[in-house]
């Protein structure tokens, strides 16, 4: 099959290779697959949204452009890494559990080798972790252990979307994943202003009762109180109380999801989570050890405290509902994986803080040297703007012109630096003149060359006529 239009296959285009006999064969040599056996438009309408579309896409652009700086992943920095590492946690937690729960070898082998509980098995290690760093108390069987992160907002999501009248609010702008999950189960999502305070409480207010007069049910709000992606912003400890009293006024659920809130940077300490200040239980809480941990264990969890009655009448957590969707979609969480995270959790006395003293430093190092770059780059008065977040991994700049996929291809091929359109945040199609910026796996050099080449794309194109407005 010709790519559309002729030209190379694009580097990132790996064909579409098959085995036959051991050997691999171009299935495009074979001429029939130019006709089509279905349609998108007969698949479900996510497969078409551009919220799943939108992180293959800016996937094939960093793997495209290999050599450009990246300034677009939010991945952890992979120096720290090292192999012996996972060795060393797998048998820690196999001396925990012969040593502290004392199994015998057989029982071992069965928590190791075989299909597990579908809760997880390191739900106690969770537990412990919450209480040692977040002072969040919470019973073991609130937990579920899931396939990141990511796993936990899909189970939330399906869980609430009871009927059509269901929606979602979400503040804007929202981690694409969490959109994505949501047009995976038919759950419209609603904006909610975000802002420099990270929420606009009023605006939340106003949004529930939007919802409600036009016959919605808003089952939950998502936010992400500590060092959002993509926005960076946090919300003040007295708006987290505000956001409590406000959901129990509006008997509305939050959906807590705090992968960076280990990761401050401005010395001033850490703020309590919502879960930490939730006496209601009006708070779902998504972790995830993919930026704490390492990402390849693919592990996360969720907290789902809030009681459910059953149709036999007995009352339960959440979490055992969740598990029951769980069960139909990874049946458990790799016992392998999560053995490694409960190696790394018992290898440090289940503090996530303490496991990442080197991490945090050079993160809010990087953070730093960022805002400080942008400063050096575009002083006064000038007119791109930034935020200067207290910690995580993202920064926002913004600029006079319209920032698209189209400048991010330009930006790789022209200029050699990648970045992220902060329109793939935004759940509609209006132009958005700002880019996200990540600094969580990249070294200070790295990051001035990735600024002195931003400085020259947003250079070059200043240089241009002028544009539109658009929304920054
Ligand atoms: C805000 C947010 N939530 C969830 C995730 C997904 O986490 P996981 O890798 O554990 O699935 C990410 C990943 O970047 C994220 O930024």
């Amino acid at each position: 099959m010709r790519r559309p239009g002729g030209g190379p296959r694009p580097a990132y285009d790996h064909g579409r290779l098959n085995v036959d006999g051991g050997r691999p064969v171009d299935l495009s040599a074979h001429a029939d697959l130019a006709v089509a056996d279905l349609e998108v438009a007969d698949l479900h309408p996510a497969v078409g949204d551009p919220a799943l579309n939108s992180m293959n896409f800016l996937n094939e652009v960093a793997q495209r452009y290999p050599d450009a700086v990246s300034l677009a992943a939010g991945r952890p920095y992979e120096e720290f890494f090292d192999v012996a590492d996972l060795h060393r946690h797998l048998e820690t937690f196999r001396a925990h559990l012969a040593d502290d729960l004392g199994y015998g070898p057989a029982q071992v082998h069965r928590a190791l080798f075989q299909y597990g509980r579908t809760k997880g098995i390191i739900h106690d290690l969770v537990a412990r972790n919450l209480a040692v760093d977040e002072e969040i108390t919470v019973d073991p069987e609130s937990i579920v252990v899931t396939v990141g992160c990511q796993e936990a907002m899909l189970l939330v999501l399906r869980a609430l979307r009871a009927g059509p009248a269901d929606v979602l609010l979400a503040v804007a702008p929202t981690y694409v994943g969490l959109t994505g999950a949501a047009r995976l189960v038919d759950l419209p999502v609603r904006p909610v202003a975000g802002g420099p305070a990270g929420i606009d409480l009023a605006d939340l207010r106003a949004q529930v009762r939007r919802a409600r007069a036009e016959g919605l049910r808003p089952r939950a709000c998502y936010v992400m109180p500590d060092f959002a992606n993509p926005s960076g912003a946090s919300i003040g400890l007295a708006d987290r109380r505000r956001l409590l009293d406000l959901a129990a006024a509006e008997d509305l659920l939050l959906i807590e999801d705090n992968p960076y809130g280990l990761f401050h940077a401005d010395g001033a300490g850490r703020v309590p989570t919502l879960k930490a200040l939730d006496t209601g239980r009006r708070v779902v809480y998504l972790g995830s050890f993919a930026k704490t941990v390492l990402p390849g264990a693919r592990v996360g969890y969720l907290v789902a405290d809030q009681r459910v009655r059953d149709a036999d009448g007995t009352v339960g957590p959440l979490a055992d509902q969740l598990a029951k969707i769980k069960s139909m979609v990874t049946v458990n969480t790799s016992a392998i994986a999560q053995a490694v995270v409960g190696g790394a959790l018992l290898a440090h006395g289940c503090s996530l803080v303490a496991a990442n003293t080197r991490e945090r430093a050079a993160y809010a190092r990087n953070l730093r040297h960022l805002v400080d770059g942008l400063a050096r780059r575009f002083p006064d008065p000038s007119p791109v703007r930034w935020n200067v977040p207290a910690g995580g991994f993202f920064a926002v700049v913004s600029v006079p012109f319209p920032v698209d996929d189209a400048l991010l291809r330009r930006s790789a091929e022209d200029y050699g630096v990648l970045w992220t359109p902060m329109a793939h945040f935004y759940d509609d199609t209006a132009p958005v003149a700002a880019l996200r910026l990540s600094i969580s796996a990249v070294t200070p050099a790295q990051i001035d060359t990735g600024l002195d080449r931003l400085a020259a794309l947003i250079a070059d194109e200043l240089a241009r006529s002028p544009v539109p407005a658009a929304r920054g």
